[in-house]
């Protein structure tokens, strides 16, 4: 039985799904039963509990085959994922898979990638079985402008001529199987990015391309974006942090591309131009309600 934790997020609920597909029994970890329902249905066997609540994570991975540690962002991220950590250390002594990123370094300036440094460095310290799986910049990070691009807004961000090679969160999930159901992954760390490695010029005209209409990428200026994030409802700390994290992809942290994706799942990784089309729906404006 695989525990998957952040199950109900971005990754934690494609790598559920993708478990679910596989017919590899599992447990989500999640802190509100209702949303996990709303998100993975109601035949996905919940543990309930927080990652700051050490014996609510001890009582999920008791027992356990596999660990998929996946959380948010947060400024407790280290703590929440050594908790885990040391919770299956001191249980299951199961093999953990933890999601982490490109760049994953704890002296980075930018704090969402110097916190999956010190979670790797502190799952490093273990005897765990481990595996990591460090992510480049996810494609679904792209939904955030799907509102603006789908009313004929632009693409706007402080990317620069940054070249970034967006993964598929659904081929992080797909390469967390593989290393779930096959040998020879412990101690491996792996870089999981997309095909290519595009500037944000370039993702606009992909979006333009195949959604069939004008995308202009704006390359917007750090305070304006600031004011944006914050006027939105993002907390200063987080916006502060995208964009430092921008800084970094500007600095060319995620332009290499690998194979990863391929050499794990026996598939091509997904290109931006297929992500795209496969969400062309959030891209386009929702068809006006009728008056009669
Ligand atoms: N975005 C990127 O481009 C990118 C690239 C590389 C790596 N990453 C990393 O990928 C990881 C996963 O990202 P994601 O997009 O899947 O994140 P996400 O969608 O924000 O999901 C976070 C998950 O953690 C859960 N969670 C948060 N606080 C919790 C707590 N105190 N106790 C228990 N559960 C809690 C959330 O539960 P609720 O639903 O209850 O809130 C949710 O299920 C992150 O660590 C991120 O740094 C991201």
């Amino acid at each position: 039985m695989i525990v998957v934790t952040g199950a109900t997020g971005n990754i934690g609920s494609r790598v559920i799904g993708a478990l679910v597909a596989s017919g590899i029994p599992c447990r989500a970890f999640v802190r509100d039963p209702a949303k996990a329902a709303a998100v993975l249905g109601d035949d996905v066997p919940v543990a309930v509990g927080d990652f700051a609540d050490a014996p609510s994570i001890r009582a999920a991975v008791d027992g356990a085959d596999a660990v998929v540690l996946s959380s948010g962002n947060d400024p407790r991220q280290v703590d929440f994922e050594a908790n885990v950590i040391d919770a299956t250390a001191t249980t299951s002594r199961c093999q953990v898979v933890k999601i982490s990123s490109v760049g994953a370094d704890p002296d980075s300036p930018a704090a969402f990638v110097a916190w999956h440094g010190r979670s790797e460095a502190h799952l490093a310290a273990t005897d765990l079985p481990a595996t990591v799986l460090r992510a480049n910049f996810y494609m679904t990070n792209l939904l955030a402008a799907a509102d603006s691009i789908s009313h004929g807004g632009p693409l706007a961000a402080p990317a620069g001529d940054a070249r970034i090679a967006m993964v598929d969160p659904r081929d992080i999930a797909a390469s967390v199987v593989t290393v779930l159901t096959s040998s020879g992954h412990h101690g491996h760390t792996y870089e999981l990015t997309g095909p290519q490695a595009l500037t944000y010029a370039q993702v606009a005209d992909t979006l333009a391309r195949v959604l069939d209409r004008s995308v202009e990428f704006v390359d917007a200026p750090e305070p304006s974006v600031r004011d944006a994030l914050v006027a939105s409802g993002m907390p200063e700390w987080f916006a502060e942090e995208f964009l430092s994290l921008f800084a970094e992809l500007r600095h060319g942290i995620a332009a290499t591309v690998t194979t990863s994706v391929q050499d794990l799942t026996g598939r091509p990784a997904t290109d931006l131009a297929s992500f795209i089309a496969d969400h062309a729906a959030a891209f386009t404006p929702a068809p006006a309600a009728s008056t009669r």
